[in-house]
């Protein structure tokens, strides 16, 4: 089990899902984690449109709240865009950025990434940078080597353990069921924390920025995942839709 000097996050991303009757999901996850007192941070990243009514079910449980993507623009002609600040203003602290979804769904290459982080601390917001290889990248042994790539290119000046999460995310893992050895996921976390060094200005600062693993988490395998050397927490998907599952991987990694 890794030692931890920082509260691991685990946080679930809703994607495109939730609609304003999800909330009585929030409020059954609040209820569960009311007296629970887990070893980390909990946060919910919903769409857009219910941040606002979730953030006001959230009130003072210390559950955190999060956007999904941001623009890299405060303001502007961006039909359909969020701007960062806009998610501060309505109560969020921190942002996904550069999830392989957006990737893949929108083109975003690690500059556009690297803008929305900035964009991010620029707000006042953490960010969240995903990053992670295809099955093809990994088939070809070339998974070192495009985390190295992602973490390069998609982290702005200025990152540091504080504005800064790292999410671990194999593509072919999301959403699939299926996961990466244990042996798998502490390669490429220490290989990650590795290389977060020449970011952060330092070993001793890239010693305490918080690296999730994402991909097909569950409460059935939670405990195993999160017991990983340099897995500092989950970024979940599917199993973050519901307080039972949700709650689950909280209590098998962190109670
Ligand atoms: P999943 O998604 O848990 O549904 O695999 C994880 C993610 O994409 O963040």
């Amino acid at each position: 089990m890794p030692t931890h000097t920082f509260p691991p996050l685990v946080a679930g991303n809703w994607k495109m899902n939730g609609l304003i009757a999800s909330l009585k999901e929030v409020e059954a996850l609040k209820e569960k984690l009311a007296d629970a007192n887990p070893r980390c941070d909990v946060m919910l990243c919903p769409p857009f449109t219910l941040l606002s009514r979730m953030n006001k079910v959230l009130g003072d449980s210390g559950i955190g709240l999060g956007g999904q993507d941001c623009h890299w623009e405060p303001s502007g002609a961006h039909t359909g865009d969020i701007a960062a600040e806009m998610l501060a203003d309505i109560g969020c602290t921190a942002v996904i950025v550069g999830h392989s979804e957006r990737r893949t769904d929108h083109g975003e290459t690690d500059e556009i990434v690297r803008k929305k982080a900035a964009a991010a601390h620029r707000a006042g917001l953490v960010s969240i940078i995903c990053i992670g290889e295809t099955i093809d990248e990994r088939k070809a042994g070339k998974t070192l080597d495009v985390l190295s790539t992602q973490i390069a290119g998609s982290l702005p000046e200025g990152c540091n353990a504080a504005n800064t999460v790292i999410a671990y995310e194999p593509v072919w893992a999301i959403g699939t069921g299926l996961t990466p050895t244990v042996e798998e996921v502490a390669e490429a976390h220490a290989h990650i924390r590795k290389e977060l060094a020449a970011q952060v200005g330092g070993a001793e600062e890239a010693a305490r920025v918080r690296i999730q693993y994402g991909g097909s988490v569950k409460p059935g395998n939670a405990k195993e995942l999160m017991a990983v050397d340099n897995v500092d927490g989950a970024l979940v998907g599917g199993a973050s839709l519901t307080a039972e599952d949700f709650f689950g991987i909280i209590s098998a990694a962190y109670l």
